[in-house]
């Protein structure tokens, strides 16, 4: 995997024809699948949960990058890393413990990543950068896919990439389209994720290209 990494988000996918819409994105050269998981409590919003991440990972070979927008993170780590999430990445604003629910991602063996809503500031979080496998900037209020960007919040990354470990994955989530991931990769941005850019498109081959020029 050679530069950005581009994670399509399946919440703007048709949900009842999901295997075809993740080979989709597979064939277009996706490197990662991410799964956003809603509680109704910590976003007003509810999504998918564990059997389903359980029945994606059984028709695809890409990396689920699973982001939790759920109360109580820590209660879900077990199941969901069971279900087979790769990158699993929890709020910030959800978490009591945060070395903790670090620690217990990774002794599942896999990345644990932190994100933070349009609201919090990125030094709130330096602490804990080189803890981390990722940072998720959230640059929309969690919740709903296709929103507006939010260019104020891309502006945390410089910030998160000046004081974060080189192998740090910093990945931006929310109105991410051609535009705004140059403005996103500019800023030192790594991974990008979209769902209305890449799966509204007529061309999703070329959406996911264009991404990662
Ligand atoms: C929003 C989710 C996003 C969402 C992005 O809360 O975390 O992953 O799918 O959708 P777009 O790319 O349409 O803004
Ligand atoms: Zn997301």
């Amino acid at each position: 995997m050679s530069g950005v990494i581009i994670s399509p988000s399946i919440l703007s996918a048709d949900f009842a024809n999901l295997e075809r819409d993740i080979k989709r994105v597979e064939k277009a050269g996706a490197d990662w699948l991410h799964i956003d998981v809603m509680d109704g409590h910590f976003v007003p919003n509810i999504t998918i949960g564990v059997p389903v991440v359980k029945s994606i990972k059984q028709v695809t070979t890409l990396p689920l990058d699973v982001h939790l927008m759920i109360e109580n993170p820590e209660k879900y780590i077990e199941p969901f890393a069971n279900a087979g999430a790769d990158i699993l990445t929890f709020h910030y604003e959800a978490v009591d413990n945060i070395e903790g629910i670090i620690s217990l991602i990774k002794a599942f063996g896999i990345k644990a990543g932190m994100s933070i809503k349009p609201k919090t500031d990125a030094e709130e979080i330096l602490q804990y950068l080189s803890l981390l496998d990722l940072v998720l900037v959230m640059t929309v209020e969690p919740g709903f896919g296709g929103q507006k960007f939010m260019q104020k919040c891309a502006e945390k990354i410089p910030v998160i990439k000046r004081n974060a470990p080189d192998d740090l994955i910093i990945q931006v989530d929310g109105g991410i389209n051609a535009q705004t991931a140059r403005i996103c990769t500019e800023y030192g941005a790594n991974s990008l994720v979209a769902g209305n850019y890449i799966y509204k498109s007529e061309n999703i081959d070329l959406a996911v290209k264009s991404l990662r020029n």
